[in-house]
């Protein structure tokens, strides 16, 4: 692959000069689902699937991107000055909103670079392609501009550029996930304070599967921003009666006592999920450290219960995938993973099970929805990188 994306660069750019090639991956949420704006724990990993940018410094200020994923859009041009997002800008708007961040920090781009991209994320997955995309540049800015920043920064001004430059509330697990991934490991991280651990995931004789819905969607145009704000709403009410800074501060008998300050009942369902949602990811974690993997599977299925019943997040398609999943010998645990709504599902399947896994629950879904769901047998990936 790396041969065919330098090429192309070449191709679509021309021109001489040294081009470097990185790679940042995506990620997948093990367990801890819409907890991380709640200040609760998540347990992601990143995976060797990702996207791949091939980059070369210009002399002048303009910016130019290209997407071997859209390659309709041809080469798209900007300057490094006064950028803002821009329906028009597409997937650019990611790289911009990291320049952009940067600038806001202190560290000004001065110069502008030619930037091609290949993923090999499925879009709009549910599995970080967007985060993907923005650790990646800020990357490619630390290497080709020498700004002295860690891999958290990285995470932070990902964060910081998707939420105030492409206007998406999102919390902080994705890019982290993304910027400080580690092979063979999950990252168990508080995201009230950032504290971490890598927390190794061995599997034995099973394996991570992906269900990819098919089904589209963005943060931008699904119900994320207003799943949050009913969990400020919550804290608020419930902050009157209990001193607390966020819901994770909150166990399930806490939950309990002080839930009636919380006024309207959807409002409450979604408290509980956030609060459930953090005690089932700590306690998944010490089941994995007993590796109990059977009973990290059954908290994983509850807090798919949850995401459905409680949060409202998932959706007939991600329904389907895993209460098919469930149905199947072999499968240790199966949710909903990712903000929701579409997207996938992950899925620990013993070895001997995978090939009927995708065979029945490939079959079921097309009946039901429609249209083919696609299956993935992941690794767990290391952090960005680069390759040439
Ligand atoms: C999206 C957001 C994350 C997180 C998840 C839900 O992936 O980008 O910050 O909130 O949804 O857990």
């Amino acid at each position: 692959m790396k041969e065919q994306i330098l090429a192309k660069f070449k191709e679509i750019f021309g021109g001489e000069g040294e081009v470097s090639l990185y790679f940042a991956p995506g990620r997948v949420n093990m367990i801890g689902e819409h907890t991380d704006y709640n200040g609760g724990h998540v347990f992601p990993c990143a995976l060797t699937i990702g996207t791949y940018g091939a980059v070369r410094k210009r002399s002048d200020k303009t910016l130019r991107f290209y997407s071997m994923n859209f390659e309709k859009l041809g080469i798209i041009e900007s300057s490094i000055e006064g950028l803002k997002p821009e329906k028009e800008a597409g997937w650019t708007n990611y790289p911009k909103g990291v320049i952009w961040a940067f600038g806001e920090r202190g560290m000004k781009v001065d110069t502008g670079f030619d930037l091609l991209l290949y993923g090999n994320i499925p879009n709009g997955s549910g599995l970080s392609s967007s985060a993907s995309v923005e650790v990646l540049t800020g990357f490619i800015l630390k290497e080709l501009y020498g700004f002295d920043v860690t891999n958290q920064d990285l995470a932070l001004i990902g964060q910081f550029s998707e939420n105030k430059f492409n206007g998406v509330n999102c919390g902080i697990m994705d890019q982290f996930a993304i910027a400080m991934g580690k092979a063979g490991h999950a990252i168990f991280l508080d995201t009230a304070t950032l504290k971490y651990e890598y927390a190794p995931i061995q599997l034995k004789d099973a394996k991570i599967v992906i269900s990819c819905s098919n089904k589209k969607r963005g943060l931008g145009d699904s119900k994320y921003n207003e799943r949050r704000s009913e969990c400020e709403t919550a804290l608020a009410q419930i902050s009157q009666v209990a001193g607390i800074n966020s819901l994770g501060d909150l166990n399930e008998e806490q939950f309990e006592q002080c839930k009636n300050s919380i006024k309207d009942e959807v409002i409450r369902q979604r408290a509980k999920h956030a609060v459930y949602e953090n005690q089932r990811t700590i306690k998944a974690v010490s089941a994995l450290k007993n590796n109990d993997v059977e009973l990290f599977g059954k908290l994983m299925n509850e807090s798919h219960v949850s995401l459905r019943d409680d949060y409202e997040v998932t959706g007939i398609e991600l329904d389907t995938l895993v209460e098919e999943a469930w149905k199947v010998e072999g499968v240790i645990g199966s949710r909903m993973t990712g903000a929701g709504f579409g997207g996938c599902t992950v899925s620990i399947v013993k070895d001997d099970a995978v090939d009927t896994f995708i065979k029945q629950v490939g079959s079921a879904y097309e009946k039901k929805i429609g249209y083919k769901a696609d299956f993935y047998v992941v690794e767990i990936g290391d952090g960005p990188c680069k390759l040439v």
